[in-house]
C-alpha cells in the first residue's frame, strides 16, 4: 500500500568483511517494502555513494582498509552530518562504540551472534530519533504547519527540529503508509497526526478519531468496523464504521497499544488487505483510508513483552515518528511560553507584562512529565492569576514547578552558612539584652560580632542590607 511518491528508504552499509555484507544487507531489505541497500566495502566508496541525497542512513562497521575507529565517524559526518549513523564494532569493543556516539554516531551494535536482527529497529529507530534530536537552542521559531491555519494548529518548536519534524511529516503526509506517532503523554501526538492530514492531499476528506482506550472492545469494534442491521440487540439498522466513513481520508487510532489483541488481529487485517467486515455482515468492504496510529508507551517494547502483536507493530510502524518529551528540548520552551501567552492573553483579554528571567529559568529547568499540555496549562493558569500588566515572577509558578527547580538546591555553601548565620545572630540581638551578652552567647567577642556583622552586611540593628 505504499504511495507511489514515497521517498523510498535507501540505507549505506559499509562493510568490507562479504559475509557479513550479505547479511546486513538481507536483513534491511526485509525491513519494509521499497527499501534500497547500498553495500560498499571502503570508506573512500562510502563518501562517493553519500552523494547519493536518497541515502537516508548508513551502518558503517568500523574497521575498514582504508580507515579506522573514529577516522571512520568523522568522515562520513563530514559530508552528510545529518544523516544518522549507526556503528557496528567487533565484540567486546563497547569503548569503541561510546566513543564513536560522542563523536555523534546515533548508535551501536557489537556483532554477536544475532546483531543483524537488530538493524531494522536500530535503523527505525535513528530515523525516529532524529526527527527533534536537533535541537537548535539560537533559533526558536513560530511555524504554521498549513498555511493560514488557526492558532491551534501552530507547531512550535527550535528551528532545526522543527524542519526535521515538518520534513518528516511531509514525507508521510505525501504517502499513504501507516504512520506510529511514537511519545510522552502531551507531546503532541495528536497535534502531529493532524499536521500530517493537512499537510497532505487527504485534507479535503475528513480525519477521523478513535481512542482504542476509552470503549469496550465490542463497541470498539463496532465503530471502526461498523456493523449490520441485527448484528446485536439494539443494531436496528446497518451502520458504516470509522474506516468506511473515513473515505479517502485518515483515521487516527489513538493508544493503538490498548487495543485488545482481537482488536490487533482485525486492525492486522485491515492493514494486510485494505479490507474491513462490519459485525455481523458476510462480504468484505475495501478501506481507502490512510491509517496514522498514536501510542505513549513504546510499541517495540509492548510487542517484546507479547502485550502487542509484532505484525501488527511492524505493519504499523513503517513510518515511526517518535516526538522527545519536552524535557530533552528545553530549548523550546520559551517559543511555546511566548505562544501560548498570546493564546491565552488574547483569549482571556487578560494582558501580562512577560516573565521575568527567574521564572523563565525556573520553567526551563522543570521537568514537565506532562509535557506540552503541562506547560500549556500552567502559563493559561498564570493568564489568569497575575494580576493585568503586572510580569509574572518566579512565586507565581505553581509549586511543584518551583519545588523542582534544581538551581534552588544547589545554593553555594558560603550562601546557606550566610543565611544561617544571620537568621542566629538577628535571633540572639533580640534575645539578650547586651551585644556584649549575644556575643557571649555565640561564643566569640563583641568584637568579633562586629566584624561578622560587617561582612554579613548586617546593620548595627541586626537588619541586613542587601539581603542575602
Ligand atoms: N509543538 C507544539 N506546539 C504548539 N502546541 C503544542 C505542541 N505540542 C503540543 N502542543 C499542545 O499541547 C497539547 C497536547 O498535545 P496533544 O493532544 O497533541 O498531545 P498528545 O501527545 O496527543 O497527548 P496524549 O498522549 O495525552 O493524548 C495540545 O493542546 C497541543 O495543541
Ligand atoms: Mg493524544
Amino acid at each position: 500500500m505504499d504511495g507511489p511518491d514515497l521517498p523510498q528508504l535507501h540505507v549505506l552499509v559499509v562493510e568490507d568483511d562479504p559475509h557479513h555484507a550479505a547479511c546486513m544487507r538481507q536483513a534491511l531489505l526485509r525491513m519494509e517494502p521499497g527499501v534500497r541497500v547500498t553495500t560498499v566495502d571502503r570508506l573512500r566508496g562510502a563518501l562517493e555513494a553519500l552523494r547519493d541525497p536518497a541515502i537516508g542512513c548508513v551502518v558503517t562497521d568500523l574497521r575498514l582498509a582504508d580507515a579506522e575507529d573514529a577516522g571512520v565517524v568523522c568522515a562520513l559526518r563530514a559530508v552528510r552530518r545529518e544523516v544518522p549513523i549507526i556503528v557496528v564494532t567487533g565484540a567486546g569493543s563497547e569503548e569503541l562504540a561510546v566513543a564513536a556516539m560522542k563523536l555523534g554516531a546515533a548508535d551501536y551494535v557489537t556483532k554477536h551472534a544475532r546483531y543483524v536482527e537488530q538493524l531494522p529497529v536500530l535503523v527505525r529507530e535513528a530515523l525516529g530519533r532524529s526527527v527533534l534530536a536537533g535541537v537548535d537552542p539560537g533559533g526558536a521559531e513560530l511555524a504554521p504547519v498549513a498555511g493560514g491555519a488557526a492558532d491551534e494548529h501552530f507547531l512550535v518548536g527550535s528551528a532545526a527540529g522543527l524542519r526535521a519534524l515538518l520534513a518528516l511529516v511531509d514525507r508521510a503526509a505525501r504517502s499513504a503508509v501507516p504512520v506510529l506517532i511514537e511519545g510522552e503523554t502531551g507531546t503532541g501526538k495528536e497535534l502531529v497526526a493532524r499536521a500530517i492530514h493537512r499537510r497532505g492531499p487527504r485534507r479535503h476528506a475528513s480525519l477521523l478519531v478513535q481512542n482504542c482506550a476509552a470503549i469496550s472492545e465490542s463497541l470498539l469494534e463496532s465503530e471502526l468496523f461498523g456493523h449490520v442491521r441485527g448484528a446485536f440487540t439494539g443494531a436496528d439498522r446497518d451502520r458504516r464504521g470509522l474506516f468506511e466513513e473515513a473515505g479517502d481520508g485518515t483515521v487516527f487510532l489513538d493508544e493503538v497499544g490498548e487495543a485488545p489483541p482481537a482488536m490487533q488481529a482485525k486492525l492486522l487485517r485491515v492493514l494486510q488487505h485494505e479490507e474491513v467486515k462490519a459485525v455481523g455482515a458476510d462480504k468484505v468492504r475495501p478501506v481507502r483510508a490512510r491509517i496514522v496510529a498514536a501510542t505513549n508507551r513504546p510499541l517495540d517494547v509492548e510487542a517484546k513483552a507479547g502485550r502487542f502483536r509484532t505484525d501488527l507493530y511492524y505493519r504499523l510502524a513503517v513510518l515511526p515518528l517518535r516526538i522527545p518529551p519536552l524535557r530533552h528540548r528545553a530549548a523550546d520552551i520559551p517559543r511555546l511560553i511566548e505562544h501560548f501567552l498570546h493564546r491565552f492573553e488574547a483569549r482571556e483579554g487578560h494582558e501580562t507584562h512577560g516573565l521575568d528571567v527567574d521564572a523563565m529559568r525556573t520553567l526551563q529547568a522543570y521537568p514537565w512529565p506532562g509535557n506540552v499540555r503541562e506547560l500549556e496549562n500552567e502559563i493559561h493558569r498564570l493568564v489568569l492569576c497575575v494580576p493585568q500588566g503586572q510580569r509574572i515572577r518566579r512565586h507565581h509558578l505553581a509549586r511543584r514547578v518551583r519545588d523542582a527547580d534544581p538551581a534552588a538546591h544547589e545554593e553555594p555553601l558560603d550562601r546557606v552558612l550566610a543565611r544561617v548565620e544571620i537568621a542566629l545572630i538577628r535571633q540572639r540581638l533580640r534575645e539578650k539584652p547586651t551585644k556584649t551578652a549575644a556575643a557571649r552567647s555565640l561564643g566569640i567577642t563583641r568584637e568579633a560580632l562586629y566584624a561578622k556583622m560587617r561582612r554579613l552586611g548586617m546593620r548595627a540593628d541586626g537588619a541586613s542590607s542587601p539581603p542575602v
